[in-house]
């Protein structure tokens, strides 16, 4: 992707991207925790984790997690939060982070890899099936990754933006919205979305992609605070 991609833009991004983007999070973290009962003893990968706000979800519950992104700013952010965790810059390269996650993470094997909210910054389903290729060898037999926020054909982003209204309304945080609508309409976000079209992926595509690589793959409903995005659990026998 050349300079105006969606890669390029998030390597470059500084402010965290702001509140309503940690509160969907948040929400995100205490539906698995909720779904899966985390326990500090789960080891968990967040690939594409940002300024580390899974991280600090969890942090309260004594679970540590695992992390890796494109941007060094989020991962020096994460290291300062959580000095006691390993987080790792990757690159846009999946055989160049293959070496790096075998050299960072040697052998190690996880519960639950995330991919949340990344999905749609990839350049086509090509690159989400070498992402998950790779992943998958660090995942346990029993473990699972759970792609989150996945856009595809039924994404509505009204739909989506209100259900993120009255989330803010019913947390009191309607000054956050207001900023989160001002960043998407001002900021680079906007005129990179002009050039470059968010990645939609099929839910044939991703259990196509699943069935290639030997994963079974289930549909959950209600992970993330977007309604019209999907959310899949990929693992290597049927989910728990
Ligand atoms: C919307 S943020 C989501 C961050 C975090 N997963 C969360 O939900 O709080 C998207 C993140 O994906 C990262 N990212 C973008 N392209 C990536 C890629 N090809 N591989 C890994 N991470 C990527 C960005 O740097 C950014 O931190």
């Amino acid at each position: 992707m050349g300079s105006t991609g969606w890669d390029n833009f998030w390597k470059g991004e500084r402010k965290s991207f702001y509140a309503v983007m940690k509160m969907a999070t948040r929400y995100f973290v205490l539906n698995i925790e909720k779904i899966y009962h985390l326990k500090p003893a789960d080891e968990i990968f967040d690939y594409g984790c940002g300024p580390g706000f899974v991280a600090d979800s969890l942090a309260p519950k004594k679970i540590r997690i695992t992390g890796a992104d494109i941007n060094e700013f989020f991962i020096e952010e994460c290291r300062r939060n959580h000095p006691d965790s390993l987080f790792t810059v990757i690159t846009t390269d999946t055989t160049i982070n293959k070496k790096i996650l075998e050299e960072q993470l040697s052998g190690k094997r996880f519960d639950y890899i995330l991919f949340l909210s990344v999905t749609q910054y990839l350049k086509s389903v090509s690159e989400l099936e070498d992402i998950i290729k790779l992943l998958s060898v660090y995942m346990k037999e029993q473990g699972m990754i759970i792609v989150s926020d996945v856009l595809d054909e039924n994404t509505n982003n009204k739909k989506d933006v209100l259900t993120l209204l009255i989330h803010c309304i019913k947390k009191g945080r309607i000054g956050a919205f207001i900023g989160f609508i001002y960043y998407l309409l001002f900021s680079d976000y906007r005129t990179i979305s002009k050039q470059v079209k968010l990645l939609r992926v099929s839910e044939q595509a991703m259990r196509d992609l699943a069935t290639r690589n030997n994963l079974s793959c289930e549909k959950v409903h209600g992970l993330t605070l977007q309604k019209t995005r999907s959310n899949y659990i990929l693992s290597f026998t049927p989910v728990k």
